[in-house]
């Protein structure tokens, strides 16, 4: 079976074509990052309007590249939420209208799940069930995942995300936009090290004795910090970056295992925007060896939002959906209680 996948919930609109039997056919973006980057940040109406000028455009690349045709496409999945609603309804009207045209079902997908199941896509991909980090620009979250949909929450954020931090962060050093990527590149430069940091952030949450995350504290140390040493120059900036990074990564880290240890399950699976940092990269690849436990991420390209995600779980759901019910993709269930004052006006 051959699946559309469709993605248009922030600020890319990616479009990709995922073949149940081949794997990934051909995927296609287009990133706003350039469009946004002089407000600071997503200007949601910018958004809306940009993703109809690239869904088409995009759906022909990818269908061109796999050489395929509209009529080769069996369904299509699209990021139902969460996300920005205009953005959101450009993808949704798209794929529900190409849909009807062609007589094919829609798979509806959660944006979180599409990250959540990215590194499946890889070679050699993870076995459930695992641990997952989901760590994004508007989620951080711990997950024992035991199949598709089978979801267990064993931790979260308590205020912001970790990418939203890394943003917030960057702003306040002035840094560029998107702040995670900036805020890396300029903690490369610091004379910083493990042994030797110029400054000291903290650690917020680390001994808690749960799984949770608290990032808005880190933030507040950080202005603090670059009060006192106004006007910031590029080095201040870059040290100040630098024990950031670390101060998140180790939270993350710290949290990664202790999760791993409380499950007892071995195999580590990390998501989302902030999956690309490469030194949370090293310190888990570093923790698990430790531990003989293994870590799996996406490709680089399918951290952040892409089209080959939503493919993809669109593809695993719609899958098991046939294993159950076969070639018929409709399911019912009877409501022996059911309050008439729930009805809503048609
Ligand atoms: O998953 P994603 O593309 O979008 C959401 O669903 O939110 O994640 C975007 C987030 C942004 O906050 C961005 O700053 C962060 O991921 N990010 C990074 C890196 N690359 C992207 N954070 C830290 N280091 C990076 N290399
Ligand atoms: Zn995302």
């Amino acid at each position: 079976m051959l699946i559309l996948g469709v993605e248009s919930s922030c600020d890319e609109t990616g479009l990709a074509l995922y073949d149940t039997e081949l794997g990934l056919l051909a995927h296609a973006l287009h990133s706003q990052v350039e469009m946004h980057a002089e407000y600071g940040g997503v200007v949601p109406e910018l958004a809306s309007r940009d993703h109809i000028r690239r869904v088409l455009p995009l759906t022909e690349r990818v269908l061109h590249d796999a050489n395929k045709t509209l009529q080769d496409i069996d369904a299509i999945a699209y990021t139902q939420g969460p996300g920005l609603s205009g953005a959101l309804l450009v993808g949704t009207s798209f794929a529900e209208s190409l849909a009807f045209s062609l007589q094919i079902p829609t798979m509806n997908v959660h944006h979180l799940e599409g990250h959540l199941l990215a590194p499946l896509l890889e070679a050699n991909p993870p076995a459930f069930p695992f641990v997952a980090l989901l760590v994004s620009g508007g989620h951080s979250q711990l997950m024992r995942v035991d199949g598709i949909g089978e979801y267990i929450l064993l931790g979260d954020t308590l205020d912001d995300a970790a990418g939203e931090a890394f943003d917030k962060t960057a702003k306040l050093l002035g840094l560029g936009y998107p702040g995670g990527p900036a805020l890396a590149k300029a903690a490369e430069s610091s004379k910083s090290n493990g042994t030797n940091p110029r400054f000291k952030l903290p650690r917020p949450l680390l001994n808690s004795g749960d799984l949770n995350f608290s990032f808005s504290g880190l933030k507040t140390a950080v202005l603090t910090l670059s009060k006192k040493h106004q006007p910031l120059n590029a080095a201040t900036t870059a040290d100040i970056a630098w024990e950031f990074q670390e101060a998140v990564t180790d939270l993350l880290t710290a949290k990664c295992m202790s999760a791993l240890r409380e499950t007892g399950l071995d195999n580590l699976v990390v998501s989302g925007g902030v999956g690309a940092n490469s030194k949370l990269r090293e310190k888990l690849n570093a923790a698990t060896q430790r531990k003989l436990c293994k870590v799996s991420y996406p490709r680089l390209e399918f951290c952040t939002d892409n089209g080959a995600m939503i493919a993809f779980a669109g593809a695993m759901r719609l899958k098991a959906m046939q294993e159950e019910h076969g070639n018929k993709h409709y399911s019912f269930s009877v409501r022996p209680r059911w309050d008439l004052a729930e009805l809503q006006k048609p």
